[in-house]
């Protein structure tokens, strides 16, 4: 009797173990999706000095770091020469260490179109529009920490805008967002953000929202995103490797000391 009662116990003991293996081993995942309505130029994703997106949608699984861009024509590798936005999508292994994204037009960025974000998944809506050389909502010192914004919610994803309002299109669909507040969001990623769904909330009608915004988040977990939109891409995104480090050249702008100055212990495995 006592024995049954333990090799009960021991497989209930086995059973507990594998399901918190299968929890440990569970990773977080972040998707980054692009909108453009300049009518012109490419959305570039440049992730450790290597565009890993030209438009499409980003998915991966892990946190991520990187920075993005509209190419135009004048943008160097690293959005020098452009409106640049820096982003952190991490969740929170402690009070306050979640994700953080910003504009940066700190030298040698420059305003060329207007760039927004916004978060879903999480904080929706939430994000910045930088709509002038001007604008309230970009860094112009490393000292404009206010400009950033930060999200603490898991598995946050990110609305990137070029000539829109990231923030205006996530909250478009107006109600209730989907049924996918942050918590125990499963690992089969099948999320929509809501859309405008006759597009009223577009001040630039020329665009169809229907056809620019297939919002669906794919259920692919994969971090591959093989180019398929021809967009009209003024000038493709090269993808030549490159040797040299970004995060070392990014070390003047905000995200870069923002993370070594409060994510230190995270920014090796960061780079890496
Ligand atoms: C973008 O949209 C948000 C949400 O509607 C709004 O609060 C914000 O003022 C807008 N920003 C600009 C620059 O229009
Ligand atoms: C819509 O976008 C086109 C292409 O960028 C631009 O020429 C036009 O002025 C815009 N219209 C409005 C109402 O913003
Ligand atoms: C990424 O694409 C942009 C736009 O074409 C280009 O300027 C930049 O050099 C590319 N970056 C790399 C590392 O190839």
């Amino acid at each position: 009797m006592a024995f049954m009662e333990l090799s009960l116990f021991l497989s209930f003991l086995s059973f507990l173990a594998i399901f918190c293996a299968v929890e440990v081993g569970a990773s977080e995942t972040h998707t980054i999706k692009f909108i453009n309505q300049c009518g012109h130029g490419t959305p570039c994703l440049v992730l450790n000095g290597q565009n890993v997106s030209t438009g499409q949608d980003y998915t991966v699984n892990d946190i991520f770091a990187g920075i993005a861009y509209l190419q135009t024509g004048q943008c160097n590798t690293n959005g020098e020469g452009c409106t640049l936005l820096e982003m952190n999508l991490i969740n929170p292994a402690c009070a306050g260490c979640g994700s953080s994204v910003d504009i940066s037009l700190i030298s040698p960025h420059v305003y060329n179109v207007e760039a927004s974000f916004a978060y879903y998944n999480g904080c929706d809506g939430y994000g910045a529009d930088c709509n002038g050389p001007n604008c309230a909502t970009a860094f112009f010192a490393p000292e404009d920490w206010d400009v950033q914004r930060e999200c603490q919610a898991n598995n946050v994803n990110l609305l990137i805008a070029f000539c829109a309002n990231a923030s205006d299109i996530v909250l478009g669909g107006g109600g209730s967002s989907p049924a996918s507040s942050s918590s125990t969001s499963s690992s089969s990623t099948h999320t929509s953000i809501p859309l405008p769904s006759t597009g009223t909330t577009l001040s630039n009608t020329t665009m169809s929202t229907a056809t620019i915004l297939p919002l669906n988040v794919g259920s692919t977990p994969s971090a591959s995103s093989s180019g398929s939109s021809p967009s009209a891409s003024a000038k493709k995104c090269l993808t030549r490797p490159s040797s040299t480090s970004t995060l070392a050249r990014r070390e003047p702008t905000a995200l870069g000391a923002k993370i070594h100055r409060r994510h230190r212990a995270l920014r090796g495995s960061v780079i890496d």
